[in-house]
């Protein structure tokens, strides 16, 4: 997921870039809107702690752009190429250590969550479970292969 920050900063065409030329297969992709309940639904796992109010607010503060990446392990990846949680400490080449940079102090300071561009499923579970909270029909996703396949 894009997040708000993400789209707002015009950066959808470059993030989604990223996965592409990693090898990636799109298979879907939409713009939304979220609800306060969706965002929550969202970040459940992080319900109760001192950042998710803020954070449900990050993430309805305008649209999201939700992408469905196919690929062998694909979630490993993902994550590699979006970089650690801080900005601050993710590395150069990382979609969050090239386009952000805040800290976690400055991040209390300002928005009381780090805005950091970009959601990625850290499991197989939970890659389902975001799927199906956000794609209404996950199980019927148009089939196609890239023309690299081979080479991925
Ligand atoms: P995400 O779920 O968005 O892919 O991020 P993540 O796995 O790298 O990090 P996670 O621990 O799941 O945190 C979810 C999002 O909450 C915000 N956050 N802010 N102390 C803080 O200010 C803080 N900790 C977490 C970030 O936006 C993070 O991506
Ligand atoms: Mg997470």
């Amino acid at each position: 997921m894009i997040k708000p920050d993400g789209v707002r900063r015009a950066l959808v065409g470059r993030i989604l870039t990223r996965f592409e030329e990693a090898g990636l297969t799109l298979k879907a992709m939409t713009m939304t809107q979220a609800t306060p309940q969706q965002a929550s639904a969202h970040y459940a796992e992080h319900e109760g702690k001192s950042f998710h109010p803020p954070l449900v607010q990050l993430l309805t503060s305008g649209p999201v752009v939700l992408l469905a990446l196919e690929g062998a392990h694909a979630i490993e990846v993902v994550r590699k190429i979006v970089g650690a949680t801080e900005p601050r400490e993710a590395a150069p080449g990382s979609i969050r250590g090239d386009f952000c940079h805040m800290g976690y102090a400055r991040s209390k300071e300002r928005l009381g969550v780090i805005p950091n561009l970009i959601h990625a499923s850290d499991s197989e579970e939970s890659a389902k479970r975001e799927l199906s909270l956000w794609f209404k029909d996950v199980d019927n996703l148009p089939e196609y292969q890239r023309v690299d396949m081979d080479y991925l």
